[in-house]
Order: structure tokens, then C-alpha cells, then sequence
């Protein structure tokens, strides 16, 4: 077989990113905007984006911190809460500023402390959601500090997930950043209405991989990178090309010095270098021709949406991924991979 050297694809979408706010955005944004045509942007900034309002003052700071010329659109997120008024989560979807509504349950993981308590607490709220058919978009773990870590995905499929689709059968639910076998196996047992996204983290690493010659805190996420059938089962959804699978990286940036500390907080910054990330596992797993369902197609057809308009190309070539970026507040933030060669760039 003729290896393959260059790769040209409609341009890909980042179907789950943290951008924050202030100077962290400032610094991180231009490396999502310079790939993604879209991105589905996470709402857990302190105070979360909770109302509709609000979704549009974050969209406007997004829009005026991108690069001149730059072509990227966000595509806004509310913030689930006990209280949230069904009638603004409508009027900011009718209105175009939130594309869907992201499910944190209370304590899941960074910045979800208002999250939801108790799912009774939102059943308006998703009897809306189905009407609107709105994407309902879960951080898909169960807060109960009894489960083990590497287990709160999997019991969140049976305690949260399959009775939530039981019950709205219309709902349309993104099971976000899955990393198990079982969410591969539950989202392709639901049909078309059920997508997912999957990083490409947890398509790179282990959890053996977080704890390799000591603790990696930069290698620290949620949901936990799970054990090496996993990544596996994960590697083999991707590189399938079915429509329920697209890319989304969580890319959660995070300083230096509260990454590395004694109580490290999680997530991955992987928006520096993420198709070419990606593009390499399509590559070791044989599968570029299924890339550009992955990245670029899979992800509009669930939402909805045209693909991009204008193309990228990726060319075969070895660089090696800065240590750091810099904020201007004097922190730092460390990419995924930092030091490492990487094979693939993006023309
Ligand atoms: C995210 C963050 O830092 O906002 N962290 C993470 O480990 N992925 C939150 C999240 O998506 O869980
Ligand atoms: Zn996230």
C-alpha cells in the first residue's frame, strides 16, 4: 500500500472545547480558531453560563478576542442547573444563541458545583428540550463518591442514561468524551439520535500512562483515561466512520502551578496541535480515508448543520510541540504532549 503524504478535508469542527475566559481565553483561543470552523463551547466558567443572556455576552467576548480575519464560530452552550427556566433555555435557542444545553451532575469535575442535583429537578427542562429537539449534551459520570473513579462512566449508562433516553424518546443526547467500551457499545446500541464525542487523549493514553515512572498531572482529565481495551475500543469507534462518533477534544486548559500541585486539578490542553493529534491515530490505525467523517462531517450531520465550506490539508511532517504557551497574566499552560514530535502539520 502507498503510504499516504498529504490529506485534504472539508475543515474539521471541535465539537467540545473550553475556551474560559479573560486571559486564558485570550491565549488559547487562536489555536482552536486557526483549525475548527466550530466549536461547541463548554459553559463552566465561575459563575457558569447559565441563562441566555449570558450566552450571548460570552459569545461577544469569544468574537472579539479572535484573531483578525478569522472565520471561526462558536456555538454556545447553556448550563444545566436545578433552576434553569425552561422558557430562556427557548428563547436563547429560538434565538440562535445557544446550539444546545450541557449536563453537568452536581461535583462531576471542574467548575460543576451548580450543576444538576437530582434529574427530577429538570424534567421541564428536558420535556423542552425534546420539543425544540435541542441537544442535550452529557458529562456522562456518577458523582457517588462510593464508585470507584474508573467506574462512574460505566454505572452513569445504567443509573442516568438508559432511563433518561427511556424516558424522552425524542431527546437528542451527546454522550460527551466517552472512554469506555460500554458508552462505545451504549451509543451504538441507541441509534442515530445518540452521538458521542471522543478526545484525542483518551485515544493516546492510558490510565497506566498517568502514572508511568510517576504521576503525569498534566495527563490528568475527566472522565480518568480507563484501562488499554479502552483506548482500544475507542481507537476502533473513531477510525469507523459511523456517524454517531465525531471529534470533540475537551481541551481544558488549565495553569501550570494548578496542574502540578498537591491537589491538581483536571484537564487536558490539547487544542495546540489537536487534528494533527488525531490525524496521527487515523494514521496508525490505517484509517485517514475514515478522517473526514470523523472531524468534519459526522458532527454538523448530528447537529444539524452544513459541513464547513472551505477545506484544510495536513501534510506528513515531523515537529515537535512547544513545552509551553504562555498567558498574559505570567502563567503558564502546558499543551498535551509537550516536547514530543509529533508526524503530521497542518498546512
Ligand atoms: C474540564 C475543565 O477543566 O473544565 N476538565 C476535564 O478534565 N475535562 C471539565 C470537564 O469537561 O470535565
Ligand atoms: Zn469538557
Amino acid at each position: 500500500m502507498t503510504e499516504i503524504d498529504t490529506l485534504t478535508i472539508h475543515r474539521p469542527d471541535d465539537w467540545h472545547v473550553h475556551l474560559r475566559d479573560g486571559q486564558m481565553m485570550e491565549a488559547v483561543l487562536p489555536y482552536t480558531a486557526q483549525q475548527f470552523g466550530r466549536a461547541i463551547v463548554m459553559p463552566n466558567l465561575v459563575p457558569p453560563v447559565m441563562t441566555a443572556k449570558a450566552g450571548a455576552e460570552y459569545r461577544d467576548r469569544i468574537n472579539k478576542a479572535l484573531p483578525s480575519g478569522s472565520t471561526f464560530e462558536p456555538l454556545m452552550t447553556a448550563y444545566l442547573t436545578d433552576n434553569t427556566d425552561p422558557a430562556d433555555l427557548e428563547a436563547g435557542f429560538k434565538d440562535g444563541i445557544f446550539t444546545a444545553a450541557k449536563l453537568y451532575p452536581a461535583g462531576a469535575t471542574t467548575n460543576s458545583d451548580s450543576g444538576v442535583t437530582n434529574f427530577a429537578n429538570i424534567h421541564a427542562v428536558l420535556d423542552k428540550m425534546e420539543e425544540l429537539t435541542m441537544p442535550l449534551l452529557v458529562h456522562g459520570e456518577v458523582t457517588d463518591p462510593s464508585i470507584d473513579i474508573f467506574d462512574r462512566e460505566h454505572v452513569f449508562i445504567k443509573r442516568v442514561m438508559e432511563p433518561t433516553l427511556d424516558r424522552y424518546q425524542g431527546l437528542k443526547v451527546v454522550f460527551e468524551h466517552i472512554t469506555t467500551s460500554a458508552a462505545v457499545d451504549f451509543v451504538r446500541s441507541q441509534g442515530p439520535r445518540v452521538g458521542a464525542t471522543i478526545t484525542v487523549h483518551h485515544l493516546m493514553i492510558n490510565r497506566t500512562d498517568i502514572f508511568k515512572g510517576g504521576i503525569h498531572p498534566h495527563l490528568y482529565c475527566l472522565p480518568i483515561a480507563k484501562r488499554e481495551q479502552h483506548r482500544l475500543a475507542l481507537r476502533e469507534a473513531a477510525t469507523s466512520g459511523e456517524a454517531q462518533f465525531f471529534l470533540g477534544t475537551d481541551t481544558a486548559p488549565h495553569a501550570v502551578n494548578a496542574k502540578e500541585s498537591a491537589c491538581g486539578c483536571a484537564g487536558i490542553f490539547s487544542a495546540l496541535s489537536a487534528v494533527e493529534l488525531y490525524a496521527q491515530v487515523f494514521d496508525e490505525e490505517q484509517a485517514l480515508d475514515q478522517f473526514e467523517a470523523f472531524a468534519s462531517l459526522n458532527g454538523p450531520a448530528f447537529y444539524g448543520l452544513d459541513p464547513n465550506a472551505d477545506k484544510v490539508t495536513l501534510k506528513r511532517e515531523a515537529w515537535q510541540v512547544p513545552d509551553a504557551i504562555e498567558v498574559a497574566d505570567g502563567s503558564t499552560v502546558q499543551p498535551f504532549l509537550a516536547g514530543e514530535t509529533l508526524n503530521w502539520k497542518l498546512v
